[in-house]
């Protein structure tokens, strides 16, 4: 009798604060977002057909080649080696309901997805840590130099206080995670500017600013540092009248460093006039997605959601990260 098909998903994450500044050892704070998920479906091939990957929703197949790789292929052969299983006939069904490239995390869900259902595959449950090591490097052959917050925040499903530090010999960076407390649930609304930008694009403009203008940037980062700190006491305290002018404060620091566009400014605007206490780009920049505070009462939200939409916003979501306390 054929195996059964295995499946399991990954969520979308958004950073609520601190990105680009976390690439060079400044905390960010990173949630999940449990209702937009990747899945991924694992069956038996036909014999002898090898490793076969398919997109369904982009409409794209392809045969993993085993002597160069492309990343996803690279990770599902590096996942099956870890799991300690040869490479077989299997079908890879990739469904994702997450953006590609708009700093949601796609690929970060889309990696972590296909490492649980291939460990699903052999009835094995693998640690987060795992699974977020294995996704990381999937991460650098897309990304070039990720910080390591995406493939964290998705495979522990949490959110998350992440720094890099450095380790002993100062050689190599150490990983310092925490669980971020929540005392209130936040209402966060999700707007997209439909425009599509590569992670590594932003990324390499920063660090092209940083090397030619390292006092003024790392300044600029121990400024964001300063704010993503004063994030996690008011998060702890259920405070978010003092969140979102933290919000709008890290938002101007990475319009500094060139990471936003008329398209992310002006949702950001849109949804500041129609009453979120907070608002920002939230990723890479460039494109993607914006994050907006929204008070707890339904008719600014509303409000909010409308505003973007006027605004140009291809897509809106609203989410509500709940509360977690620490034990
Ligand atoms: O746009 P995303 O979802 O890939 O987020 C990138 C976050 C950065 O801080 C800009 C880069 C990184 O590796 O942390």
């Amino acid at each position: 009798m054929s195996k059964p098909p295995s499946s399991a998903s990954a969520p979308a994450k958004l950073i609520l604060c601190g990105e680009h500044a976390v690439v060079y050892g400044r905390p960010a704070i990173a949630l999940p977002l449990a209702g937009v998920r990747a899945n991924v479906q694992v069956d038996q091939g036909r014999p002898g057909s090898g490793i076969t990957l398919r997109a369904t929703n982009l409409h794209q197949e392809w045969k993993v080649d085993g002597a160069s790789p492309d990343p996803l292929g690279e990770l599902a052969l590096a996942t099956l080696h870890h799991l300690g299983i040869p490479p077989s006939d299997l079908v890879i069904m990739i469904d994702s309901a997450i953006p590609i490239a708009g700093g949601m995390g796609s690929g970060a869900a889309v990696a972590t997805a296909l490492v649980r259902a291939l460990a699903a595959h052999i009835g094995c449950v693998l640690p987060a840590g795992e699974i977020s090591a294995l996704v990381y490097t999937c991460e650098q052959r897309y990304h070039g130099t990720p910080s390591g917050i995406d493939n964290t925040v998705i495979a522990h499903e949490r959110p998350i206080w992440f720094e890099r530090r450095m380790g002993s010999g100062q050689r190599r960076t150490v990983n310092h995670i925490e669980p971020v407390a929540i005392a209130n649930p936040l209402t966060l609304v999700i707007g997209d500017t439909g425009v599509r930008s590569e992670t590594r694009l932003p990324v390499g403009e920063v660090r092209q600013r940083w090397q030619a203008d390292p006092t003024t940037y790392e300044a600029l980062f121990d400024q964001v540092g300063s704010l993503v700190r004063q994030a996690r006491e008011a998060l702890a305290m259920g405070d978010h009248e003092s969140l979102g002018p933290l919000l709008n404060e890290n938002q101007r620091l990475l319009e500094t460093m060139g990471v936003s566009s008329p398209e992310l400014a002006r949702l950001v605007q849109a949804a500041r006039d129609a009453g979120a206490s907070g608002a920002k780009l939230s990723g890479a920049g460039w494109g993607g997605v914006m994050l907006a505070l929204a008070d707890d009462d339904d008719i600014t939200r509303r409000a909010i959601v409308g505003a973007l939409k006027r605004a140009g916003a291809v897509q809106v979501l609203e989410t509500q990260i709940e509360s977690s306390v620490l034990v």
